[in-house]
């Protein structure tokens, strides 16, 4: 496995588990710690022999934010024309992931979670978007996301006042689908990744993306929903039907199926 300078990425019995480690800044997220997630996602993807795909980071920090530093000299222009915080290749990913969240969850670190197909909490768990303390918003997705996840009345709450909620909350409110005491929280992981990655892949995959489609409607899922059911009409005789009798320059003769 190539290896990486902000995360671990290792195949546990066909689930790929990538570790965010960057402990000095509490996982805060650069343009090269997500470099690199990116990258170790799409490997997963790609892999035949890996079904589900983990992310988490230390016991401390899933991650802190997008990393403050690196962003505070940036002027509007900069911000536009550089596209900063553009982590939407996340959504391209189509085998399930799971983020296993200990710590802080903070700004994009709560979005990333958000961007996760689901969440599995350790008890110290805490999911924030303090973005108002820095004079900023939300970028990574969390004002659409968190609305959706929890409800209007929390999101405005956490996003407006800054106000943290710990693992408890965030199962009630939707946010976690599960949570477990700290020192479980790799093996509760993992054992959800083996259980998908057990079933049959195109099924696995096929869920996600349609329970995708109900949770999101933008226009983008909409072109993408339409593109699978395009594809799946490569299955139809009327399809083969259809181009040959192009190529034939004839008339087609459709039977429905
Ligand atoms: N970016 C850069 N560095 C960060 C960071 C971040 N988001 N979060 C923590 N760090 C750094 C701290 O600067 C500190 O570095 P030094 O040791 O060099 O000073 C180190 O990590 C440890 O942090 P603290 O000493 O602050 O640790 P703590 O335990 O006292 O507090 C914390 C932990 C409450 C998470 C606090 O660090 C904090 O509030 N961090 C910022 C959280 C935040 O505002 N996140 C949103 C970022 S903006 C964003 O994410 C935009 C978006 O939508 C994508």
């Amino acid at each position: 496995m190539t290896a990486y300078r902000y995360l671990r990425l290792e195949v546990v019995e066909r689930v790929g588990v990538i570790q965010m480690n960057r402990p000095q800044v509490l996982n805060a997220i650069n343009d090269e710690l997500m470099q690199e997630l990116v990258s170790a996602l799409r490997r997963c993807d790609a892999d035949p022999e890996i079904g589900a795909i983990i992310i988490g980071g230390s016991e401390k920090a899933f991650a802190a934010g997008a990393d403050i530093g690196a962003m505070a000299q940036y002027g509007f222009v900069e911000a536009f024309t550089g596209n900063i915080i553009d982590w939407q290749a996340i959504r391209e990913i189509r085998k399930p992931v799971i983020a296993a969240v200990s710590g802080y969850a903070l700004g994009g670190g709560c979005e990333l979670a958000l961007m996760c197909d689901l969440v599995v909490a350790s008890e110290t768990a805490q999911f924030g978007l303090p973005e108002v303390t820095l004079g900023i918003m939300p970028g990574a997705g969390g004002t659409q996301r968190l609305p959706r996840a929890v409800s209007k009345a929390k999101a405005m709450d956490m996003c407006l006042t800054a106000r943290r909620m710990d693992a408890r909350e965030a199962e009630h409110a939707g946010l976690v689908s599960r949570v477990v005491p700290p020192e479980d929280l790799h093996d509760a992981a993992l054992e959800i990744g083996k259980t998908i990655a057990g079933k049959s892949l195109p099924s696995v995959m096929m869920i996600k993306e349609a329970i995708n489609q109900a949770y999101e409607s933008s226009l983008n899922d909409g072109l993408r929903f339409e593109r699978r059911l395009f594809h799946s009409l490569f299955a139809t005789e009327d399809q083969k039907e259809g181009m040959r009798a192009f190529e034939e320059r004839r008339l087609p003769v459709f039977r429905n199926r």
